[in-house]
């Protein structure tokens, strides 16, 4: 069933930013977040892919747009389709569970095809600019609709890992839902869990919702459970890298047990994700790549050990979540539930 809420919710604002773009692009480096803001100049694809893999910009929908805006610089410099094809295949594969990131690229050397060579550095960058404002607008869309959809006079959210402006360059995407709850007054708490092993949700998403003065609590990931326990949560929203055509969504690792304490607890398991995360062509969870990332990111904190022996280490960035354990899936087109492949090929026709 596709649903339709509405629900009134004057334009979101955020202190934060992510992404500038004056004639160059410049990122805030989320590796140095909450101590340092720094923002860093991309001058090239390569360094592109540098601060994508080494997580200084991060989260589907933002690795898609710094995609789009390293291609759109590169075409400026040198618009050779040889050499923006090869650029785009570097990119597509930085990173490899986040579907944006792909389908940008592959938005961008689809244009580059069509057009001539003088033509691509201006095209290319107009796309990117576009493709800007679709996700800014799917942000403010996606909140509208999530808070429709949780009732209650006030509620505490639990949320994983970090969906706000840092995340998509829009108000976010579970991050949105939790900025709309707060602006109608209807946000009792926030609950953030730290997100190990590299705290996205320590770091980004409490200095996000302090910064815009949202009521914050952090968690360690294990406190979950008792917390859900508690009754203080009534809901949990997150976010999505990439949504098979059968509903299993794959988010940052810690997701699906959150899904499942959810489940035991009778709390609503709320993913809010754009379409440009939907990804028809992976028919399974299980088709879903998933990146692992190396085993320092567990070992050692700010290039400093932990442990004074070596040890194997399993480091999968994301999990999958199966679409029986989410109640409703939120997009900017509108709500699936129950989220069904019947129900997510409406939004992919
Ligand atoms: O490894 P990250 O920090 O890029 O992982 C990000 C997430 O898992 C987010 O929840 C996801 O990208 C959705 S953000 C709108």
């Amino acid at each position: 069933m596709l649903l339709g809420y509405h629900t009134r919710v004057g334009e979101l604002k955020s202190r934060v930013e992510v992404l500038r773009w004056d004639g160059s692009l410049q990122v805030l480096d989320q590796r140095l977040l909450p101590w340092e803001e720094r923002w860093v100049s991309v001058e090239s694809v390569s360094q592109a892919v540098a601060l994508i893999q080494s997580l200084a910009v991060r989260g589907a929908p933002l690795l898609g747009l710094v995609a789009a805006y390293a291609l759109a610089l590169e075409a400026q410099r040198c618009p050779h389709l040889d050499h923006l094809e090869g650029q785009g295949a570097a990119l597509a594969k930085a990173r490899p569970t986040a579907v944006n990131l792909p389908r940008a690229v592959a938005k961008m050397l689809s244009l580059a095809r069509q057009v001539p060579e003088e033509k691509r550095g201006p095209t290319l960058l107009a796309a990117a600019q576009q493709l800007h404002r679709e996700e800014t607008s799917a942000c403010q869309r996606m909140a509208e609709l999530g808070a429709g959809i949780l009732a209650g006079p006030r509620l505490g959210v639990l949320t994983h890992c970090n969906t706000g402006v840092l995340a998509t360059g829009g108000v976010g995407t579970a991050l949105g839902v939790v900025r709309a709850l707060h602006a109608q007054g209807r946000l009792a708490m926030l609950y953030a869990g730290e997100t190990r092993p590299v705290l996205q949700g320590a770091r980004l998403t409490v200095w996000e919702a302090q910064r815009d003065g949202i009521p914050v609590t952090l968690l360690p990931d294990g406190a979950a459970g008792s917390l859900l326990a508690s009754g203080a949560v009534g809901a949990v929203v997150v976010g999505a890298d990439r949504i098979a055509a059968d509903g299993s969504v794959a988010n940052k690792v810690g997701t699906y047990p959150l899904a499942v304490l959810a489940q035991r607890h009778g709390v609503p398991f709320v993913v809010v994700a754009p379409t440009s995360t939907l990804d028809p062509h992976c028919p399974t969870g299980s088709a879903i790549p998933i990146e692992h990332r190396q085993p320092e990111e567990v070992t050692h904190w700010q290039g400093k050990p932990w442990l004074p022996f070596e040890v194997t280490v399993y480091n999968p960035a994301f999990d999958v979540t199966p679409p029986e354990l989410i109640m409703a899936l939120v997009c900017e087109r509108g709500v699936v539930t129950p989220v069904t492949q019947a129900g997510l090929a409406e939004f992919c026709s």
